[in-house]
């Protein structure tokens, strides 16, 4: 499992479900606010600096990109939602794009959640989890840009979230801690990938 590396290449961006590559392999998406860090993290993942596209600017990634790992899985890389360019509104976390993606996607086996470390809990995210659930999509939470708080500041925000969480849910969702800068978590998500990539083949 240690320092795991994998062949990856871009294969298209999408932005509705009929464009997407044929589903005959084990995918997984990545989703979250706008500048959360989920190309980061995708990068992190594949061990590759600028695979996916990196931006200070929120709302950088702005189609569905598929990523083909080992000619055996693919990595999403989803718009991030909560950013609008043109309006100063809020963007509904559950957009079209974003949503029909998601309830329709047959060989989506797991979607990451990114949750940025530093801030409470936020509705849109809370929503977004929401919807997830209402949909019977399966998720992981995973916690970004650990590197930039005290451990025991995270320690804190993550009892914080868990408490919120738990106004809503009678059992938590899967969490990772996460760090693309010190690439802290890695492994952890393999993990999951592999376990899921395991499932897709007994089905
Ligand atoms: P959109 O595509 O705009 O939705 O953003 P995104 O979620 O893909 O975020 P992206 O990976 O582009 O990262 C946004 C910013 O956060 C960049 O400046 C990254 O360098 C920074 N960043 C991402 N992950 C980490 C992390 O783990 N630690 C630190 N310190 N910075 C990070
Ligand atoms: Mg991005």
């Amino acid at each position: 499992m240690k320092n795991k590396s994998f062949q990856a290449e871009f294969v298209k961006s999408c932005k509705k479900l009929v464009d997407c590559p044929k589903p005959g392999l084990p995918e997984y998406a990545f989703i979250g606010r706008s500048n959360v860090g989920k190309s980061s993290l995708i990068n992190m993942l594949l061990e590759r600096r600028n695979l996916a596209r990196i931006s200070n600017t929120p709302g950088k990634t702005q189609l569905l990109n598929f990523f083909l790992v080992n000619d055996a899985w693919f990595l999403v890389d989803l718009p991030g939602y909560g950013y609008a360019k043109r309006s100063k509104k809020i963007r509904d976390s559950w957009d079209e794009m974003i949503s029909s993606y998601l309830i329709g996607r047959q060989n989506l086996m797991n979607t990451f959640v990114l949750v940025d470390s530093r801030i409470k809990p936020q509705q849109l995210d809370l929503v977004f989890m929401e919807n997830l659930a209402l949909n019977q999509i399966p998720f992981t939470i995973v916690f970004t840009k650990t590197d930039k708080l005290k451990p025991t500041e995270f320690e804190r925000n993550l009892e914080i979230y868990k408490s919120e969480l738990l106004k809503s849910w009678e059992e938590l969702p899967p969490m990772l801690i996460t760090s693309s800068k010190k690439c802290t978590g890695r492994e952890n998500i393999i993990e999951v990938i592999e376990k899921y990539n395991q499932l897709f083949h007994q089905k």
